[in-house]
């Protein structure tokens, strides 16, 4: 049988797809503003993992088995503050630019985002689950040619309950980087339309959604074009079975 390359565009196909369960799929989850983003650059400067969690309560009580974990996300792009958790400050928000080796290093980092976190726990039935950006985009092919399975779900995370162009540019980019595998049709429309605007990505994602809202915020701009750096992080990531994103070995 032919492996198949499929992309769910939007949160809603992914919580749909939850419902039936991935048992028999390899997932690739990307939240390129800035979920994954962020996890890639943090293993990239030595964390030790990221756990992700789909709300603050849940982050919190989690803390209680990694005492020392540091706790991460945000709500609306912003840290997480103590009233919207019940009196615990955050450590970290959601840009790639606060995960410095110095802050970040050796630490696992229980993390809880609007979509990305949301988007990787959808996928925790899948015998594997790798997570994915534009850094690390090469490196994540190189091993899903070597480890996956028939069947290949990109999943796009989206923002709020609507699909964002950069997720499907990410998975339409990977697409093109695949070689046998079957696209289905939403391959091929994400594959088509990162071709369609691989000459210029930033303008295709400033002048859009998520990107938009970045980019118009001054102390957020920047990770716009941070998290669309392309394959400097040469390694794959995985969700592993205790919910622990950590790089591949
Ligand atoms: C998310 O998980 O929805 C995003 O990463 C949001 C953000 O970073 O602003």
């Amino acid at each position: 049988m032919a492996s198949t390359l499929e992309v769910l565009l939007s949160p809603a196909d992914y919580q749909a797809r939850r419902q039936k369960g991935f048992a028999d799929a390899v997932c690739v989850v990307f939240d390129v503003l800035r979920a994954t983003s962020v996890m890639i650059e943090g293993l990239a400067n030595g964390a030790a993992g990221f756990v992700p969690m789909e709300d603050i309560s849940e982050a919190l009580a989690r803390r209680t088995r990694h005492p020392d974990a540091l706790l991460a996300g945000e709500r609306n792009g912003l840290r997480i503050n103590a009233a919207q958790s019940g009196g615990v400050e955050f450590n970290l928000g959601n840009s790639p630019r606060e995960y410095t080796p110095e802050r970040v290093r050796g630490r696992i980092i229980i993390t809880t985002t609007t979509n990305g976190t949301r988007a990787l726990r959808a996928c925790d039935s899948a015998p594997a689950v790798a997570v994915a950006t534009f850094s690390n985009l090469t490196a994540t092919a190189d091993w899903l040619a070597k480890n996956a399975s028939r069947h290949l779900v990109l999943v796009c995370a989206g923002t709020g309950e609507s699909a964002a162009l950069e997720d499907v540019l990410g998975a339409g980019a990977l697409c093109e980087l695949l070689a046998g595998w079957a696209r289905e049709d939403s391959a091929e429309i994400a594959r088509r339309t990162y071709l369609a605007a691989r000459g210029d990505l930033l303008s295709a994602v400033i002048n859009n959604g998520n990107g938009k809202r970045l980019w118009a915020q001054p102390d957020l701009r920047e990770d716009v074009e941070v998290c669309l750096r392309r394959d400097v992080h040469p390694f794959a990531a995985l969700l592993g079975p205790d919910g622990i994103v950590r790089r591949a070995v």
